[in-house]
């Protein structure tokens, strides 16, 4: 039997056909309603264009914290869904075996089994996007604490009394690390003059696109200046953190992904610097090192479609 997945971002929604090998061989994508019942019917209505009349299970990642069950949604900082009961709601609207997962879990799985993780036991994923993402693989298992909503590593703090957050704390590492974050500091750069490196950003600013993600990772790949700069708070914030990560998880591999991960070198370099840093006993232990998320935008599909096979259609 075939398994769906689908991955609501807060932009879009991405759906495929995954088969065993973590494939994906048919796929869907439409854009996030802001709604949460339109969100449930456009996800329903895409695992049923998914099926195809066959017999399929499915898992959704979904951006915010699941319960244990993997079924409601307790809270999403980006999305309206307070205490949504979504695995009910949309096994009835499809009949099918629903599963619920954090995206960034998701995703996390994937690189594990899939990806830039694949030949580990011991791995952590952030997802660098909207929100930042949290993943950890522990001895070849996700870890889910407690409550089911472990690895939520975005909302570590990072600066005591910084910066607002969704979740409703200040400080977070999502509002120092994120895609936003990043277009958060361009912005601030090509404001000040006085800094004396924002003309590149500024111009961009004024332009039609403005500060975009993929705006600010063009002028990244330009040598700009400004734009470098902002790419380089952004790492020493995800490097710093790792840090922490590292005290409490001692990962083999600190996997990044998100849209800006894929500037590669350029990102990893000054992260690795400020791990170092942050970093207990740096130089007299080893290490985790960084790499790049390899399955990019399809890591929340394939890795909640593999979860939902191993919970619906095999014995562990
Ligand atoms: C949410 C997480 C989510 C992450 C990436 C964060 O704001 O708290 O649940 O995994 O964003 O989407
Ligand atoms: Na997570
Ligand atoms: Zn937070």
């Amino acid at each position: 039997m075939h398994a769906v997945g689908i991955d609501i971002g807060g932009t879009k929604i991405a759906g495929g056909i995954v088969d065993e090998n973590g494939d994906i061989i048919r796929r869907s994508r439409v854009a996030t309603p802001v709604d949460v019942a339109e969100i449930e019917a456009a996800v329903a209505a895409m695992v049923t264009e998914l099926a195809a009349g066959e017999p399929v299970v499915a898992g959704v990642a979904a951006a915010g914290f699941i319960d244990r069950d993997r079924s409601r949604v307790y809270f999403a900082p980006n999305i309206a869904w307070r205490d949504e009961p979504l695995r009910e709601r949309l096994e009835a609207l499809t009949g099918v075996p629903v599963l619920i997962e954090n995206d960034a879990n998701a995703a996390g799985w994937a690189e594990y089994r899939y990806g830039a993780g694949e030949d580990l036991r011991d791995v952590v994923m952030l997802t660098l996007g909207t929100g930042v993402g949290g993943a950890v693989v522990v001895d070849g298992a996700l870890l889910r604490g407690g409550q089911g909503v472990a690895a939520e590593l975005g909302h570590m703090r990072l600066v005591p009394n910084g910066r607002t957050c969704g979740c409703g704390q200040r400080g977070c590492l999502e509002v120092y690390g994120s895609g936003r974050a990043l277009q958060q500091e361009a912005a601030e750069i090509a404001q000040d003059a006085a800094f004396g490196i924002g003309a590149g950003l500024a111009a961009a600013a004024g332009a039609s696109e403005g500060l975009s993600g993929e705006v600010i990772s063009r002028l990244v790949q330009q040598g700009d200046p400004g734009a470098l700069e902002a790419l380089r708070r952004i790492a020493v914030a995800v490097g710093t953190a790792c840090g922490s990560f590292a005290a409490i998880l001692d990962p083999e591999r600190f996997v990044i992904g998100g849209g800006v991960s894929q500037l590669g070198e350029v990102l990893l370099a000054p992260m690795r610097e400020a791990f170092a840093d942050a970093m207990p006993a740096y130089g007299s232990r080893p290490v985790a090192d960084f790499a790049v998320a390899r399955l990019t935008n399809d890591a929340g599909v394939i890795g909640v479609a593999d979860l939902a096979r191993r919970r619906f259609l095999t014995e562990n």
